[in-house]
């Protein structure tokens, strides 16, 4: 059994006097304090020395987290380094294509060429015949304006051509039967989603992404493998015409955009039809349409390549083939085609778009406002051109 110290000093004290007793008792207390004492130092000394431990442990974590923020910094700093270096890069590339543009036609052998060239001059003999003296023709992108990311990856939006209006049309996808009216570009940019929209319910889903509002009415293809145009009247909400377009074997006209097989575009001139056959699988091909009729006036051959077109439009009869590649990078005019030969591929500018999301799905031409509506990726974009004249033959 254990015995207590204290019990032992109590044994001893019973054999002596009471002063003695006192004396002893005290000696004890003042032993035991002298102990506690020492003990409460020791324990003084520990927590200074953990405080201390603990104060050194901060300032390294301190000085960890600072140098960890120096190198954030550092990595930075070299990233940002490598950005400007790759602008630069790709300044300079571009800067190269411009010297030594790309030539359209690849590998095909002479005779070949000679044979295709005699067809699309005979084909293309005819002259045109210009219904307005535009001579207006791109010299460069002055601007670029995104105005909102509304809907999916592929679409349209377009303003009317021809009628005095502020009203902005939206084709949201590849072939649905809503078209979206606003009343301004102002109006779409400030609508949270469609929700200011007008809705118009089409009698017919539309196919791609080449549609157009030329003179209050809406033109379109009609999806399936019918190729049928449409004239929808956008005021009373009625189809006032449709044709077959009078192509045999048609082919997606841009290489880069399967689900368009004819693009409609307009301009100063009317109504045009880009699109592409089997018979001349590898080049894009353009018909002039009478936009009251849905007649076709005429039709070309374009020595424009579809391989890695995204997308066209058209200014005072010149058609502008926009290509990219198939990870999108930057696009670029870089064929082009005159229905008045004022403009040949020599003396076009290689047109490069600013760097953007994706590729375009669309790209439609305003004559009143020279620019240009863009669909990237979702998001409706802006070009304002600065344009030059075509020269004199
Ligand atoms: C737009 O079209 C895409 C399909 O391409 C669809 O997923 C999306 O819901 C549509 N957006 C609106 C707002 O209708
Ligand atoms: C709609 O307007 C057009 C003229 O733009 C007219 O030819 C057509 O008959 C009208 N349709 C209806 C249903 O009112």
């Amino acid at each position: 059994m254990a015995v207590s110290p204290l019990f032992i000093v109590f044994t001893a004290l019973l054999g002596l006097t009471c002063a003695q007793q006192q004396q002893a008792l005290l000696d004890y207390l003042e032993r035991r304090l002298t102990v506690i004492e020492d003990r409460i130092s020791l324990w003084h000394d520990q927590t200074n020395r953990y405080a201390g431990e603990l104060r050194e442990f901060k300032q390294q974590i301190v000085s960890l987290i600072e140098n960890a923020e120096k190198d954030r910094e550092t990595l930075r700093t070299d990233m940002e380094n490598t950005n400007t270096r790759v602008d630069r890069l790709e300044r300079e590339m571009d800067y190269l294509e411009t010297q030594n543009p790309a030539p359209p036609c690849v590998e095909v052998d002479d005779k070949l060429v000679e044979q295709q060239v005699t067809k699309v001059k005979e084909k293309n003999k005819r002259k045109y015949e210009k219904l307005t003296d535009c001579r207006d023709m791109i010299s460069s992108i002055k601007a670029m304006k995104i105005l909102k990311r509304l809907g999916g990856p592929k679409g349209t939006w377009t303003k009317d051509v021809v009628a005095e209006n502020q009203k902005v049309y939206v084709f949201n996808g590849t072939g649905q039967t809503t078209l979206y009216e606003f009343s301004t570009g102002r109006e779409l940019a400030a609508s949270p989603g469609l929700s200011r929209a007008k809705h118009i319910n089409l009698p017919f889903p539309w196919g791609g992404t080449g549609h157009t509002v030329y003179d209050g009415h809406a033109y379109y293809v009609k999806e399936g493998n019918e190729f049928q145009v449409i004239k929808f009247d956008l005021q009373n909400e009625t189809v006032v015409d449709s044709a077959v377009f009078p192509a045999e074997d048609q082919v997606p006209v841009y290489g880069l955009s399967p689900e368009t097989y004819i693009d409609l575009s307009a301009d100063e001139e009317g109504l045009w039809a880009i699109y592409a056959t089997k018979e001349n699988e590898k080049n894009i091909c353009l018909a002039k349409m009478d936009p009251k009729t849905l007649d076709i006036e005429q039709m070309w051959d374009t020595p424009c390549p579809r391989e890695n077109a995204e997308a066209a439009f058209i200014i005072c009869g010149t058609v502008y083939v926009v290509y990219n590649t198939k990870l999108p990078s930057r696009s670029r005019v870089q064929c082009v085609y005159d229905v008045s030969d004022m403009v040949t591929n020599e003396d076009a500018p290689l047109v490069y778009f600013p760097k953007r999301y994706g590729s375009h799905s669309s790209l439609k031409y305003n004559p009143r406002e020279k620019q240009i509506y863009a669909w990237d990726d979702g998001y409706q974009i802006l070009y304002k051109l600065n344009m030059k004249k075509k020269l004199e033959v």
